[in-house]
């Protein structure tokens, strides 16, 4: 456990970095290539730790993976693991995994660290078992999971109550092996990588803006660019965000629409925005941006726009701190089940740094005094908290301590250094 102190550097700078590949996209690539029975190329995939647990957890069943080429026998002949699977702080390694898993004939017990080990996944329950797919979790609705063995997987039609792209591509993983084409429905705003990428391999189609319809089959093999990870850019975003007349670009990010919020966030408070497309893969658009800091005015963020920026909210709160006036975040109860409880964690970072913040159920409300101190964070196993403190860190006006810092390696292990490089 490690802590660092963070003191500036700050000041207007501009800059043009390298970010790493999608974590969304990474996982989702790796598993449909497992899927798949042949040879893969998947080039750029994240560095982080969660990318890592799932390259490790699809070894543990047979697939080959060595740098960014993948060799499946394919789903069907799948190994079975002989041991738990330890997803570590990933859930989006378990709850993809257990998708793919409840319906195959493999039976896996999935495990995590003690952050992912409370949080909620009786959500995967209803839709997986409508298609035949088995899981069980534990008593209290959370891992470790038992998945697989499962002997009559049927087509259903299901529509979950939260706007969750894990969820959503669980269930469609798990519909490749029904009998007939099912449908998955939810409110707006997700992250829709997985139907862009089946719909690509005509493997689904929409019937509405939020309904998928998956056709069941075999996945190809695949080449795949992994594209740059707006949750990752986003830390940079904020940091020329905060500083009025700095600059930043990042290029090749994924521009899926489920991940733009957060740009439209800080466009509506008073940054300027430079976005384009520069092309495509497998269905997601990928292109330059550009983040110039401004002036910035507090806003309300609710609605679907919550889920298109939910990974970078915490960033949301530090930004707010920064801005004139309030800034509110409602209807993201979504946050309490994340790395950490990210209102309270979120929270508990804003007022060690003397900001004024107030916690609300779904939510929280900023207010916004241009000004932050020093502090120490604890940064609750959440990767996300112990980058949003280091942005802050960039314009306090005493030494930032972030507590267990290297827990940012899960999704970004250079982040500290790619940060202080956007003034060199
Ligand atoms: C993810 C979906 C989101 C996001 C998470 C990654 C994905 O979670 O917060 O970091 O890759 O599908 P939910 O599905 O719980 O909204």
């Amino acid at each position: 456990m490690t802590d660092l102190t963070l003191s500036g550097p700050g000041g207007v700078f501009s800059a043009d970095i390298a970010v790493p590949g999608d974590k969304s996209l990474s996982h989702r690539a790796l598993m449909f290539a497992a899927m798949a029975k042949g040879d893969s190329l998947v080039t750029g995939l994240g560095p982080g730790a969660d990318i890592q647990r799932t390259a490790t957890a699809l070894r543990s069943l047979g697939v080959s993976i060595v740098d960014d080429r993948v060799r499946s026998p394919g789903i069907r002949d799948w190994d079975e693991p002989t041991s738990a699977i330890d997803c570590g702080n990933s859930g989006t390694t378990m709850r993809l995994l257990s998708g793919v898993l409840s319906t195959s004939n493999i039976h896996a017990t999935l495990v995590g660290d003690a952050s992912l080990s409370h949080r909620p996944m009786a959500r995967l329950v209803d839709p997986l078992t409508s298609l035949g797919g088995v899981i069980t979790t534990s008593s209290s609705d959370t891992p470790p999971l038992d998945v697989g063995g499962a002997t009559n997987v049927i087509a259903a039609d299901f529509t979950i109550p939260i706007a969750s792209a894990q969820v959503r591509t669980a269930f469609e993983f798990a519909a490749l092996a029904a009998t007939g084409p099912s449908t998955i429905d939810s409110p707006g705003g997700f992250r829709d990588h997985t139907e862009r990428w089946l719909a690509a391999i005509g493997r689904g189609v929409w019937e509405t803006d939020t309904k998928f319809r998956i056709v069941p089959g075999p996945i190809p093999p695949a080449r795949y660019e992994v594209p740059g990870d707006p949750s990752s850019a986003a830390f940079m975003w904020a940091v020329a965000a905060i500083e009025p007349s700095a600059t930043v670009t990042t290029r090749r990010i994924s521009l899926n629409p489920g991940r733009l919020g957060f740009l439209q966030i800080l466009e509506s408070m008073g940054t300027t925005i430079e976005a384009i497309v520069t092309g495509s893969t497998g269905g997601d658009p990928v292109g330059d941006v550009t983040v110039t800091g401004g002036r910035l005015r507090g806003i309300t963020i609710d609605g679907d726009l919550v889920a298109s920026a939910l990974d970078e909210l915490p960033l949301v709160a530090v930004i707010g701190a920064y801005a004139d006036g309030i800034t509110s975040v409602r209807d993201a109860a979504e946050l309490r089940g994340k790395e950490s409880d990210r209102i309270d964690s979120v929270v508990a970072m804003i007022r060690s740094l003397k900001g004024g913040i107030e916690p609300r159920r779904d939510g929280f409300d900023v207010v916004g005094t241009g000004f932050l101190d020093g502090g120490v964070i604890e940064t609750q196993h959440d990767h996300r908290i112990a980058m949003a403190a280091a942005v802050a860190a960039t314009k306090a006006t005493a030494p930032v301590v972030i507590r267990d810092a290297e827990i940012a390696s899960v999704s970004w292990p250079d982040f500290y250094t790619t940060m202080e490089g956007l003034w060199s």
